[in-house]
């Protein structure tokens, strides 16, 4: 099968193209993007298949192994031009200076002109960062020994509720960045979980969410942690205040405040308003993005859950993985390769969407937690500058368990009429060793990753069936079901065992990833002006939905819909 595009545009850009006036972007006509172009013409006919019979170094030239984590991307539909071709682009782009940038506090995050560094939380060989003049470090030290102190007292049972009983229940209420972190790395490190603590995360606004936690809790034994970063979140804050109404009855007017509510948040005099005593707020600060917080004071759960010990462990990684991008050259920079592969897909090749297929259990979390650090990172039509994209961006993020997935997606990627790229992960051993079941699920790994690429020829489906004895009539009607195109494209990772350590490497390895292909097409990939809107409506129809408001206020469809929903209450 040959490549499916040249430019990457969809219907829907077209129609922008139509409505709104968009320059020929710097981007497109710069001299490595004609040449990726011009490339793209030649090596559309490529199978994957026939590089790898060409090529049995394949494997060596296309793998990496970083931080005891082996990359294998040479499922992918490059070739050795093809990446040289990418690494000029990168280089033009100016990718070796934005490295620098992010990591030197540079104002990354342009639309609200603030530097974006995650990197420095978990900068564990403490060189000085500054913002405005000031080394964060010592700030940074300053949360990680409290959230020290207090996880220590809290898992050794001496935190106690008002009774005097020590915590068992621990849960998180937060959203987007102060939900899916924590939790992803939460179920992910179970195997270093205290045993007789629980972490619960409620983050939906629906009743149903919390509701069904409290099933769980005694209100003796339970900690509430408050994450918001703005602590204005209309989800997270309704789930707080409905929180401290339940400890309040529950409770029978107990001073509850001081031993079971905690805020992380970098507004602190909100989290006070709200109740919080001021020595439980564990602060952190605005050049932390909301969906890069997971190495702040936001996975203040996960610690409690895993020990402190393990959770420095957890930034160890990630710091392994920041100094790898930091130092590496682009060519054997992991989060480079991926980022340029992927704008490669993008632009070039005109696939709209990457699959994460973890073949980890620990990682069944890890595709929603990208999902927010992808899309709402480079879901942007707009340049950091302002100026109307001429080129695709920010790709749509998707996954689920690989092993899950085969029974019920697959299919689509298989044989479906788009191409969809993959990140495949596995881990050599599991936490739990029971029988075979690691040795099937990684053929299962392995095999996926064949199938993709090699996908089955007609002949061989036809072989395959007269050996099975199939008459001449069902093979001619079966032959076109049984072909496999094949040359769809995957990552491969690979590492010993999932440790916090490992984890961290992951997580800053997608960070990274997807800061360089926002550099590359020129957005902030730190701002998130598009969920404004959807907020703005939610509060201005709250207000109207005990009232009848008059017809003419929303367009027909909304009218119709709370019309509905108004006359379900009476
Ligand atoms: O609405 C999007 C968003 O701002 C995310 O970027 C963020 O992670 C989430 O909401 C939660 O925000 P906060 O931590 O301020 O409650």
């Amino acid at each position: 099968m040959g490549l499916s595009s040249a430019t990457g545009r969809s219907v829907l850009d077209v129609e922008v193209l139509f409505i709104e006036d968009i320059d020929m972007s710097l981007l497109t006509q710069s001299g490595s993007w004609q040449a990726l172009a011009d490339h793209y013409y030649e090596v559309r006919n490529i199978h994957m298949r026939d590089l790898f019979a060409q090529d049995s170094s394949r494997f060596d030239q296309f793998s990496l192994t970083v931080n005891d984590i082996l990359l294998d991307y040479s499922k992918n539909l490059i070739t050795a031009e093809t990446l040289a071709l990418l690494m000029d682009l990168a280089h033009e782009q100016g990718i070796l200076e934005s490295v620098k940038e992010l990591f030197e506090g540079g104002e990354v995050n342009k639309t609200e002109h603030r530097p974006a560094l995650h990197t420095a939380l978990r900068n564990r060989s403490n060189y000085p960062v500054k913002v405005n003049g000031k080394d964060v470090m010592p700030d940074v030290n300053r949360v990680l020994e409290q959230m020290r102190g207090f996880t220590e007292q809290l898992r050794n049972g001496q935190w106690c509720g008002y009774t005097g009983k020590p915590i068992r229940d621990v849960v998180n209420i937060g959203i987007g960045g102060s939900d899916l972190g924590p939790l992803m790395a939460t179920e992910a490190l179970r195997a270093y979980g205290h045993k007789n603590l629980n972490v619960h995360f409620v983050s939906s606004v629906d009743s149903e969410d919390i509701a069904q936690v409290f099933q769980y809790l005694n209100p003796e034994t339970t900690l509430f942690i408050v994450s918001s970063k703005t602590f204005t979140t209309m989800e997270t804050m309704t789930n707080a205040r409905t929180a401290r109404a339940w400890m309040l009855e529950q409770s029978g007017g107990k001073e509850f405040y001081r031993r079971h509510f905690v805020a992380v948040t970098t507004e602190a005099e909100a989290a006070m308003a709200f109740g919080i005593h001021e020595e439980n707020i564990f602060e952190f600060w605005d050049w932390v993005g909301g969906r890069y917080s997971l190495c702040s004071a936001i996975g203040l759960s996960l610690a409690i859950f895993i020990g402190m010990d393990q959770f420095e462990e957890m930034l160890m990684g990630a710091h392994e993985m920041d100094e790898h991008f930091r130092n590496a050259p682009l060519a054997e920079n992991i989060p480079v390769i991926l980022a340029m592969i992927g704008v490669w897909y993008t632009n070039f090749l005109g696939m709209q969407t990457h699959v994460v297929l973890p073949y980890d259990q620990c990682l069944h979390r890890f595709p929603a937690f990208l999902q927010q650090g992808d899309m709402e990172s480079n879901g942007k039509r707009v340049s950091a500058d302002g100026k109307v994209l001429d080129y695709d961006t920010g790709p749509i993020i998707w996954g689920e368990l690989g092993t899950s997935g085969q029974h019920a997606f697959y299919q689509l990627i298989h044989q479906g009429t788009r191409l969809i790229s993959a990140d495949l992960m596995a881990a050599c051993h599991s936490h739990n060793d029971l029988g075979e079941h690691h040795k099937v699920l990684l053929s299962n790994f392995f095999a996926q990753g064949e199938a993709l690429m090699r996908g089955k020829t007609e002949a061989e489906a036809r072989s395959e069936m007269e050996q099975a004895g199939l008459d001449e009539v069902r093979i001619e009607e079966l032959l076109p079901h049984k072909v496999f195109p094949g040359n769809r494209p995957c990552n491969m990772f690979m590492y010993d065992r999932l440790t916090p350590r490992i984890l961290g490497n992951l997580v800053a390895l997608y960070e990274h990833k997807v800061f360089v292909q926002g550099r590359i097409w020129g957005v902030d990939s730190f701002d998130q002006w598009g969920v404004e809107l959807g907020k703005q409506l939610a509060t201005t129809i709250l207000g109207e939905l005990d009232q009848n408001v008059a017809d003419n206020v929303h367009d027909s469809s909304t009218n119709g819909l709370m019309q509905f929903y108004r006359s379900q209450l009476s």
